[in-house]
């Protein structure tokens, strides 16, 4: 419950801001409710001298469970569009807007439920610190969570995919759907647009870092 419980990781910043330092000070982050049925944080990946940064939205499942972000299903779909456009694994950070798996129990089933927007503030200083420190050349905000916690709520996905978007986090910023919209495609033909459009979306990050 918002009010309830404190709704800021400010407090739980280390001094020192290094990936490590902050990957490690995140691990006992109690900065908002959403630890408590989580598994562990699951801190941004990638070396700080990556050029690009996608952010998407909270950890899934599995990500929850091994503690890595874009590991499931929707982080095959993101290395399969990396991979075509030609963007190299080692120059990617990928991190999320909130780092604890939030969820719904259906039996013995966990449900993704889209995080509010009490949560989302409460975990916004770690991605702060993130872009500090990696300080990317481009960043690519996966979906509209993402979108409407770092561009504000008038983001809509559909008008700035796979464009440049006016914004100072990075020299590039651009967005795209969030890769689990191929996931949730109704067939064959649906999932293939989907996974072509997504593909097609981060070509503009491929001719930045090229
Ligand atoms: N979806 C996300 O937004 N992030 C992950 O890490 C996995 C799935
Ligand atoms: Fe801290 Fe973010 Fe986890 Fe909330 S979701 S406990 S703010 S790391």
């Amino acid at each position: 419950m918002p009010g309830a419980e404190p709704n800021d990781a400010t407090p739980f910043l280390p001094d020192r801001h290094s990936l490590k330092a902050l990957r490690e000070a995140a691990a006992g982050c109690r900065g908002c409710h959403l630890w408590r049925h989580a598994t562990q944080t699951v801190f941004g990946e990638g070396r700080k001298a990556s050029r690009v940064m996608f952010i998407g939205e909270q950890p899934g499942d599995k990500e929850d469970r091994a503690g890595a972000p874009f590991v499931g299903p929707a982080g095959r779909e993101l290395d399969r569009a990396l991979e075509e456009v030609g963007i190299d694994r080692a120059d990617v950070y990928v991190t999320n807007v909130v780092k604890h798996f939030a969820f719904e129990e259906r039996g013995k089933r966990r449900l993704h439920r889209t995080p509010k927007r009490f949560e989302i503030e409460a975990c916004k200083p770690w991605l702060e610190e993130e872009l500090r420190v990696v300080d990317p050349e481009a960043v690519v905000l996966l979906g509209a969570t993402a979108g409407k916690a770092l561009l504000g709520p008038s983001f809509r996905v559909t008008r700035s995919r796979g464009q440049p978007i006016e914004s100072d986090l990075a020299q590039l910023v651009t967005a795209t759907v969030h890769p689990s919209a191929i996931l949730r495609a109704p067939d064959d033909e649906a999932r293939y647009a989907e996974r072509r459009a997504f593909t097609e979306d981060l070509r503009i990050v491929a001719k930045v870092l090229a």
